[in-house]
Order: C-alpha cells, then sequence, then structure tokens
C-alpha cells in the first residue's frame, strides 16, 4: 500500500507550478483527478511540441501517475458534476489566475459548504498586497523572489537560474502543505485553506541572501569575492558569481578540455578542515605554514590567489579526475554535469531518479522519478493521461448512469 493511498485529489492545476505538486501527491499514491476544459487541456499539452501531434514532454513530464477528466466547469452541468467531485474529494488543489475559482462560484466559503473536510490549495504569484492580483510565470517569480538581484556576476546583468524554483519549488512547498493540513484534519475532523505564494517560496529558497542583506550592516561580506578584490559594497546583498553561499569559500574552476567542453568544469571548496590537504595536492606545501592562509580569516582577501593556484591544478585534470583525487582525501568537490551526462548516468537510472517512460502517442521518454524516496511507499512512475482519457471512468465513480454521462457529453459539459 502506497503512503497516500485512498486521498482522492481534485486537482484544478495547470502549467508547471500545481502540477508539481499533484504529481508527487501522485507518486505517493492519492488518486489525483485532473480536470481540465473539453477539448483543450493544460495548454502545456501543446507547448513546446517536438513530437507532431502527441502530448508535449512539458506536460507528460509534471502530469505523470494522473487520470483526467474533462469538465466544463463553467457550464451549469458542468457545476453540478464539479460539485459531486468536491464531495467525493479530499483535497482540491489549483493555481489559475487569482479570482478564477470564485468567478466560476467555487469560493472558499462555498467549497467549505460542500465538503467541510476539504483541503482546499492554491499557488498565486503573490500573496496578500499590492501584486496580488497579478499573473505570474517562473521568472517573475525569480525576480520578485530576491533571487535575481543575486545570481549572475557583479558586473553582469540579474540572472534568472536553471532550476525552476518558483514554479516546482512552490509546488514543493504547497505538497508539504497539503500533507500537513491532512495530518491536521485527523485530529480537528475539518479541512483548511493552504496557500502557497511564489514569491514567498522563492525568498525562503533565497534566505541567505537575506542574511546577508542585514550583515551587510556590520561591515563587508569577507567570504565574497569583491572583499579580496577590494570593490567596495552597496546598500543590497550583490551578486556574488560562483562564490560559495556559506562559511567556506568555493568557486567553480576549469578543467582539461575546458577549451572546447563549455561543461568542463569543477566546483570546489576550500573547506577549513581540509586546507592541508588541499596545499599538498595542488602542490603548494609552503602554504601550509605561510601566515597569509595559516586561518580561515587570513585567506579571505587572498581567494583570488587560492582559486588561481587551485585552477592551475584542476586544468590539468578531468572534472572526474579531480572528484576521484579529491574525494577520498574528503575535499568537497563537484562535476559540472551536462543534461547529457545526468540522462546517461546508470546510478540515476538506478535509483528511479531519472526513469524511461512508456507512452502511446510518442513512444519511450525519459523523465524525472521521485527525489524523496519511501522506503516502505515507493514511487512507480506511471505514464501521464491522454486528455479526457478517464472520464468515463470517474463519472461513473462519482455516481452518474451512463445516460446521465451521454447528456454530459451531448451537452459539452465533459
Ligand atoms: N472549464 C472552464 N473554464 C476553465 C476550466 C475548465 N475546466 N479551467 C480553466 N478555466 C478558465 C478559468 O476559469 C479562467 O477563466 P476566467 O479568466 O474567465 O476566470 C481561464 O480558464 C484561464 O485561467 P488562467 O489561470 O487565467 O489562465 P492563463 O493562461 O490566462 O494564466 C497563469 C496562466 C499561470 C499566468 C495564471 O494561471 C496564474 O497566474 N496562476 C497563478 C500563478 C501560477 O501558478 N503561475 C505559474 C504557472 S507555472
Amino acid at each position: 500500500m502506497k503512503a497516500l493511498e485512498g486521498v482522492k485529489i481534485l486537482d484544478m492545476t495547470h502549467v508547471q507550478s500545481g502540477p508539481t505538486c499533484t504529481q508527487l501527491l501522485a507518486w505517493f499514491g492519492a488518486d489525483v483527478i485532473k480536470v481540465e476544459r473539453p477539448g483543450v487541456g493544460d495548454a502545456t499539452r501543446k507547448q513546446l511540441v517536438d513530437v507532431p501531434g502527441a502530448d508535449s514532454l512539458y506536460f507528460t513530464m509534471l502530469n505523470h501517475n494522473k487520470r483526467s477528466v474533462t469538465l466544463n466547469t463553467k457550464s451549469d452541468e458542468g457545476k453540478a458534476i464539479f460539485t459531486k467531485l468536491i464531495q467525493h474529494c479530499d483535497v482540491m488543489v489549483e493555481n489559475f489566475a487569482p479570482g478564477a475559482l470564485d468567478r466560476m462560484g467555487f469560493s472558499w466559503e462555498r467549497i467549505q459548504e460542500i465538503n467541510p473536510r476539504m483541503i482546499y490549495a492554491s499557488v498565486k504569484g503573490f500573496g496578500p498586497g499590492p501584486y496580488q492580483d497579478c499573473k505570474v510565470y517562473e521568472n517573475v517569480a525569480q525576480c520578485a523572489g530576491g533571487s535575481a538581484s543575486t545570481t549572475g556576476f557583479r558586473d553582469g546583468l540579474p540572472l534568472v537560474t536553471g532550476a525552476q524554483i518558483g514554479d516546482s519549488g512552490t509546488g514543493l512547498h504547497l505538497a508539504l502543505g497539503i500533507v500537513t493540513a491532512l495530518f491536521h484534519r485527523e485530529k480537528s475532523g475539518k479541512g483548511q485553506r493552504v496557500e502557497c505564494a511564489m514569491q514567498d517560496s522563492v525568498l525562503n529558497l533565497c534566505r541567505v541572501k537575506l542574511r546577508d542583506q542585514q550583515r551587510l550592516k556590520a561591515g563587508p561580506l569577507t567570504e565574497y569575492s569583491q572583499y579580496g578584490e577590494g570593490v567596495p559594497f552597496g546598500d543590497a546583498t550583490p551578486r556574488a558569481g560562483n562564490d560559495s553561499g556559506g562559511g567556506q569559500p568555493g568557486r567553480i574552476l576549469k578543467c582539461k578540455g575546458w577549451e572546447t567542453d563549455p561543461n568542463a568544469y569543477t566546483y570546489f571548496i576550500t573547506q577549513a578542515a581540509v586546507w592541508e590537504k588541499i596545499c599538498d595536492v595542488i602542490g603548494k606545501p609552503e602554504w601550509k605554514e605561510d601566515e597569509k592562509f595559516a586561518t580561515p580569516k587570513a585567506r579571505l582577501p587572498h581567494l583570488n590567489e587560492i582559486f588561481d593556484a587551485i585552477e592551475a591544478w584542476t586544468m590539468t585534470k578531468t572534472k572526474f579526475e579531480v572528484m576521484d583525487i579529491c574525494n577520498p582525501l574528503d575535499i568537497p568537490v563537484g562535476p559540472i554535469l551536462s543534461m547529457r551526462e545526468i540522462a546517461e548516468e546508470q546510478s540515476l537510472r538506478d535509483t528511479g531518479t531519472v526513469v524511461e517512460v512508456d507512452h502511446p502517442e510518442r513512444g519511450p521518454y525519459l523523465t524525472v522519478g521521485n527525489p524523496i524516496k519511501l522506503s516502505d511507499s515507493p514511487a512507480d512512475v506511471k505514464r501521464s493521461p491522454l486528455l479526457g482519457e478517464h472520464t468515463e471512468e470517474i463519472l461513473a465513480e462519482i455516481g452518474l448512469s451512463a445516460d446521465e454521462i451521454e447528456i454530459a457529453k451531448a451537452g459539452g459539459a465533459v
């Protein structure tokens, strides 16, 4: 039995943030019923299409293990069916633009009347305040949540990151809110509202930069490269390039082959505990006794000189050789892996972190599996549903007769 088996999720989500959340719940065993507009469906089905006529990877990779029902929740007949679905389910999840469900006639008050045990979870771009009515996509959240202003190099533009911290990051936060509310319901017997704003989730993930904002009052941020370079700090946390965000200085350094391979780099951390081993590995044993480098504090103004010397060594090795040499010495390093290398990495296949799935329209494709591993509830990744694939089955489950289903179809409600 899967951890969330028996939990029914009414999934009104679309695009990425909401679907990430409900996919996770489905991997944990919940029955996720994805409601989609008849004939249209989640817009991502037809975005970034690579196989003509088939659901896109954008859609399939966010909607595994779900069932799809089509329903026009704006028609009277559709609303009556939707009301039955609310009665039938434990959790409703949505990430429409602000106010969309209220406009359909399903406010939180109305949902509670229909099903007082319902947990109603939403993603919005912003929480209550000046921007609460805005539509928001990933990169807007990265910008508004403090990520973009602190990502990139000091002399360059703010940058968005490849990690979808606004969408998938918020979906993760929402999933935790939902299981917490389910746990609470065990004791209270009541549902509750769960809200996650994308701005808040991004900020939660960028908290070290808010930490640094406050540390600025006490003086320069000595672990930032710009300190060693003598560049004064302004009044806001600056972009720190590839500097480590913690107390152990780190950088991305070139490895053998960097001239032609854009990913021939390693991350190298000069952890204080292994400083002497680093000196030996890079051929600078004399630095162990040199006062300029003897303590972490003494080293801070000289980080450029230190990393130049380490890079002179890493450039003589491949990123994997650096790993092989440093790991046994407990020197923390990490190769910059390309997506091709990740896709081909056997150990990630073995753990179910990368999974190959078959699909009737597009054939086999790679996707991510559940990164959260439960010993008694392993995730079993199943392909995403076709549009409306489970409409009849779900309508029958909520008590519609064959005749009623036919009438709903003829009237365009499903
Ligand atoms: N039947 C009938 N109508 C439906 C429906 C259904 N099954 N499903 C959706 N709709 C309607 C909605 O009610 C809404 O109608 P309305 O505007 O008349 O009220 C309409 O479809 C479109 O919904 P909307 O959410 O406005 O879609 P959009 O494509 O214009 O905007 C976002 C997309 C992502 C910008 C927006 O949904 C949003 O800001 N969401 C919150 C933040 C978020 O999650 N962003 C990240 C997305 S990855």
